[in-house]
C-alpha cells in the first residue's frame, strides 16, 4: 500500500465552536485494513488488537461485500498507530505471516466518521480553547450532572451540557454549580445548562435507594465509600443516632439492617426525603425514628433521654450492642460536641450506666498534619480529655483542605462531666475552623 499520512483521529474545524453543530463534526479519514479470509479472523484479530480503529459505535471488523464465493473480512486498523507494513511490530509481523497474512493484504479505505463516532472527550479536546483546563471531574446523581465550569468555559456552557446528554445515555439534565454558597442546608445554587429542568432524583447507595430534590437537599456521591466505612461497624441490634442525617445514607441502610435508628436533619426539606426514603426502602418504623431539630436540641434532647431511659429500664439495649453518633457536618460538627460533656446531671445515674457509645465526627483541616489537628481540634471542642479509637482522612476537597474522621468513645466520665475525678473544664480555646465549605 502507499503509505497514509499519519492522521489524527479527532474532529478537525471545530475549535471555538460555541452552538453545538453535529454536521460539522463529519469528516473523511483514510485509515489503514487488512482483508482476511474468514476462516482466519478470529485467528488474526487478536494480534491486530492493538492496531485496531476504535471509535464510538464503530465496529473495526466488518464483512466484505462482494459475489465471489470465498468471503472476506475488513480489519480497519487505526491510522494514527500504523502507516504502513513495518509499523507493525516484527514480532506481530512473523505471527500474521504464519496465518498467510503478508505486506500485500495490507490496503487502505476511506471511511466517514460522524459526530456518533466520537466520545465527549474528543469532542471537547477538539472543541474548547487548546492549552487551558478543560472540563474534568464532573459527577453524576441520578439522572443529573454536575459541572463546576472555570470561567474560560462559561462561553462554551451550552454545548458541553448538549455534548453529555447526547453521549451519556443515563443523563437528562446538566447543571453548573454557581459560586460557592456555603449556606446551612449545604445545598447550593444551581443552573441548568442542558436538558430537562427535573432536580428529583433517584440513586442506589449501600444496597438502598435514595430519591429527594437535588436542589434543596445535600448529597455527595464521593461520600459513598465512607457511608459504607461506617456502616460496616453498626451490628444488627445496636443504636445509631445520626445527628445530621441529610436525607438518610447513614440511617436509611442502618436502619434496613436491623439496627435502631434516631435520624435528624434541620432542613424541613432533607427531613421530608428522609422519611419518603424510609417508607420506599421498607423500614420497620418501631426501629425508625426522625427528627427536624438542630443538633444541639437532638443531642441535648432525643440523643439524652435514650440515655436516660436505658439507665432506668424504659428503653433496652441488648447485652453486647452498642450505641453509635455520626456527625457529618465537617464545617461545624465539632461544635457541637460540647453538648455531651456532662449531658447527664443526675449523679445517680452513673452506676447504673454501662454502654459502649461510639462517636464518628467530622471535621475540616487545613494544614500539614492532618491527623494531629483533626485530634487536636476535636479534644479542644470537647474540654476534655477523649480516647481516640482511630482518625481517618476521608477525601481531599482542594489543594490544602482534608475531610477527616475522628472516632472516639464517649466514656461515663464525659457523659457524666467527671473526668479524672474532677468537673470537666468547658471548652476554652477554639481551633480555627474553616468554615468556608467546598461542598
Ligand atoms: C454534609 S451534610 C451530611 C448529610 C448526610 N449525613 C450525608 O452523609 O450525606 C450535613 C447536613 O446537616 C444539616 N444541618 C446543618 N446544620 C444543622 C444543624 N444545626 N442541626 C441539624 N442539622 C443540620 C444540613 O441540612 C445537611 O443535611
Ligand atoms: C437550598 O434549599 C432550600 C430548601 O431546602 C431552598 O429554599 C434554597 O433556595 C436552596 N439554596 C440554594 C442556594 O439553592
Ligand atoms: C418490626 O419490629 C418489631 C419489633 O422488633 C417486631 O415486633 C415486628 O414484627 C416488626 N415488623 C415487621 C413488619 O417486620
Ligand atoms: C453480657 O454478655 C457477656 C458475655 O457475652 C456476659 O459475660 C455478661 O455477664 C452479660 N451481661 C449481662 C448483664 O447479661
Amino acid at each position: 500500500m502507499t503509505p497514509v499520512l499519519p492522521v489524527t483521529l479527532l474532529p478537525i474545524g471545530v475549535r471555538g465552536m460555541k452552538i453545538l453543530n453535529r454536521q460539522k463534526f463529519l469528516r473523511k479519514v483514510v485509515v489503514p485494513i487488512l482483508k482476511v479470509g474468514d476462516e482466519k479472523v478470529s485467528e488474526v484479530t487478536p494480534i491486530c488488537k492493538n492496531y485496531l480503529l476504535k471509535l464510538e459505535n464503530f465496529k473495526p471488523v466488518q464483512p466484505l461485500k462482494q459475489n465471489s464465493e470465498n468471503s472476506y473480512k475488513i480489519i480497519h486498523l487505526n491510522p494514527e498507530k500504523l502507516s504502513q507494513w513495518s509499523d507493525i511490530d516484527n514480532s506481530d509481523r512473523e505471527v500474521l505471516q504464519k496465518c498467510g497474512i503478508t505486506e500485500q493484504d495490507l490496503d487502505t479505505k476511506e471511511i466517514q466518521i460522524t459526530y456518533d463516532n466520537f466520545k465527549y472527550d474528543s469532542i471537547f479536546k477538539a472543541v474548547l480553547p487548546e492549552n487551558e483546563e478543560t472540563v474534568s471531574g464532573f459527577s453524576q446523581i441520578g439522572h443529573i450532572i454536575h459541572l463546576n465550569l472555570r470561567e474560560h468555559l462559561l462561553d462554551y456552557k451550552q454545548l458541553i451540557g448538549e455534548v453529555l446528554i447526547d453521549k451519556i445515555k443515563t443523563c437528562t439534565t446538566v447543571v453548573n454549580k454557581n459560586n460557592i454558597i456555603d449556606n446551612t442546608y449545604r445545598n447550593f445554587s444551581m443552573e441548568i445548562i442542558a436538558g430537562e429542568e427535573n432536580y428529583i432524583v433517584t440513586v442506589k447507595e449501600n444496597g438502598c435507594n435514595f430519591r429527594f430534590d437535588f436542589s434543596k437537599v445535600y448529597w455527595n456521591p464521593r461520600l459513598c465509600k465512607e457511608h459504607e466505612r461506617i456502616l460496616e461497624y453498626i451490628k444488627p441490634g445496636d443504636v445509631l443516632f445520626d445527628v445530621f442525617c441529610g436525607v438518610g445514607p447513614f440511617s436509611i441502610p442502618a436502619a434496613k439492617r436491623k439496627c435502631k435508628v434516631f435520624a435528624n436533619d434541620l432542613n424541613p426539606d432533607s427531613f421530608t426525603w428522609l422519611n419518603f426514603n424510609a417508607k420506599q426502602n421498607k423500614l420497620n418504623m418501631t426501629h425508625f425514628k426522625s427528627y427536624n431539630l438542630d443538633g444541639k436540641d437532638f443531642i441535648c434532647n432525643i440523643f439524652k433521654d435514650f440515655l436516660v431511659g436505658l439507665c432506668k429500664g424504659t428503653e433496652e439495649l441488648q447485652n453486647g450492642s452498642k450505641i453509635h453518633v455520626t456527625m457529618n457536618l465537617p464545617a461545624m460538627a465539632v461544635e457541637f460536641l460540647k453538648h455531651f460533656n456532662g449531658l447527664l446531671e443526675d449523679k445517680l445515674l452513673m452506676e447504673k450506666f454501662n454502654y459502649e457509645i461510639i462517636v464518628y465526627v467530622y471535621c475540616f483541616v487545613v494544614g500539614d498534619d492532618p491527623y494531629k489537628d483533626a485530634e487536636q481540634l476535636v479534644r479542644e471542642s470537647i474540654g476534655c480529655d477523649i480516647d481516640i479509637l482511630n482518625t481517618f482522612n476521608v477525601r481531599n476537597v482542594s489543594p490544602k483542605k482534608e475531610m477527616m474522621r475522628v472516632t472516639f468513645k464517649l466514656t461515663k466520665s464525659i457523659i457524666f462531666g467527671v473526668n479524672q475525678g474532677s468537673i470537666c473544664e468547658p471548652p476554652t480555646k477554639k481551633l480555627c475552623v474553616e468554615k468556608e465549605l467546598k461542598d
